[in-house]
């Protein structure tokens, strides 16, 4: 059984029952077959394969980047299997701006309209144009464009409706050429008067510093989503503990009533997790969203230490955390 430790970042010693790459969409459809349960891999960063997967991988290497502009906008064909953060670094060589807020997110790019990725004040879905896929059923390809993704937080179309049901073979992205930089978000405020370069390079001294990095300690990025829930929730919380971190989601929107995203590593922080360890499994001490293999970690640790922060986050604050991370057991996704 071929081994998955060195697809998925997280690196728990799994293994499935056959493993191939595909470069292009005939060479994809030749190896699915849908009697067999198929798991596509990109990079590995968002999936944690907690047991031995009775199917097969499918390793996407989709290459190839081409470009052509008008006056207002640059517009880039990417293929899926192209390194997420070699594309952003392209980019600003090229000074086609824009992505300078999401640098140094590993992975494809053809995983970043699923989760629709997003870091320090930008979601990648405010500059895709289209999604090219083929759907896995009949072969065929398709274009879904912006609207039809039903982006959301960490959220689109290819978690609910379309699910499974696709490959995704190309991203096009419609960058702006005159654009405005987002320094909303922590720390990018105290730049000044920043260039796009200037908040890329502190986007990636700022990861560097909190994230662990995967190379070196097994992780899968944020493990949870942002807990978002209504005002009185919010509210309830505030009366019990002083300075609640806190953002309306909806502020500018006419959408009421409020909603409010209260970040799951306070929360965890308080439930008494950061830096806590579980057999071979820790909540980061420096981000404890995130939660890191120390070696020889299985999946049964992760399980166990996952649903005991949820378990714990709940009684505490009243607030179910939901896995930001995929989660793989012998079949195919499993929840907690
Ligand atoms: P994989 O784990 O390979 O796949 C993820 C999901 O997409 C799986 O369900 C897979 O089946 C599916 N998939 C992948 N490719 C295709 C395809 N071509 N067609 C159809 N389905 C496909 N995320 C953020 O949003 N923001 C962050 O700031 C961030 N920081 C991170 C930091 C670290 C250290 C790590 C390890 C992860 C971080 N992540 C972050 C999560 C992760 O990087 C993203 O979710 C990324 O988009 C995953 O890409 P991947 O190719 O590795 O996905
Ligand atoms: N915090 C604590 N204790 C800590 C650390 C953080 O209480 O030890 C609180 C602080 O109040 C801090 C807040 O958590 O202000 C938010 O922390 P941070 O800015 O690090 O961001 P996050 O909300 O934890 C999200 C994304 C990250 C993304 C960063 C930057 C999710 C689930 N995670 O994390 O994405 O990089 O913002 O934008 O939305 C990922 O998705 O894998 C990921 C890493």
């Amino acid at each position: 059984m071929p081994s998955l430790q060195n697809y998925s970042t997280f690196g728990l010693d799994s293994s499935c029952a056959s493993l191939q790459t595909f470069t292009d969409i005939p060479s994809f459809l030749s190896l699915y077959r849908k009697d067999k349960p198929t798991y596509i891999l990109g990079g590995g960063s968002n999936s944690i394969f907690t047991e031995d997967f009775e199917g097969t991988v499918l390793v996407n290497r989709i290459k190839g980047i081409s470009h052509y502009d008008t006056d207002s906008h640059h517009f880039l064909r990417v293929g899926a299997g192209e390194n997420w953060h070699n594309f952003v670094t392209l980019c600003m060589q090229e000074k086609w701006y824009g992505l300078e807020n999401l640098a140094l997110i590993p992975g494809s790019v053809g995983a970043c309209p699923i989760q629709n990725i997003g870091a320090y004040g930008r979601e990648v879905n405010t500059l895709i144009d289209t999604v090219e896929v083929v759907l896995l059923d009949t072969g065929e390809q398709l274009l879904i464009n912006n609207h039809e993704c039903e982006f959301g937080y960490r959220d689109s179309i290819f978690k609910h409706g379309l699910a499974n049901k696709v490959l995704i073979t190309h991203v096009n992205f419609k960058l702006p050429k005159v654009y405005q930089l987002d320094t909303s978000y922590g720390e990018l405020a105290q730049l000044n008067a920043p260039t796009a370069d200037d908040v890329y390079q502190t986007v990636i001294s700022i990861r560097k510093s909190k994230l662990p990095d995967p190379a070196d300690l097994g992780n899968a990025g944020s493990f949870f989503k942002n807990p978002v829930v209504s005002k009185d929730v919010f509210e309830d919380i505030a009366m019990q503990f002083d300075l609640v971190p806190h953002f309306i989601v909806n502020a500018d929107a006419s959408e009421r009533p409020e909603k409010i995203k209260i970040p799951a590593a306070w929360l965890i922080d308080k439930a008494g997790f950061k830096g806590k360890t579980l057999n071979n499994v820790r909540c980061h001490p420096t981000q404890p969203l995130v939660l890191t293999n120390l070696g020889g970690a299985t999946g049964e640790d992760v399980m166990t230490m996952a649903n005991d922060i949820i378990a714990s986050v709940r009684d505490k604050f009243g607030i179910q955390l939901e896995p930001e991370v995929r989660l793989i057991g012998s079949k195919g996704l499993i929840s907690l």
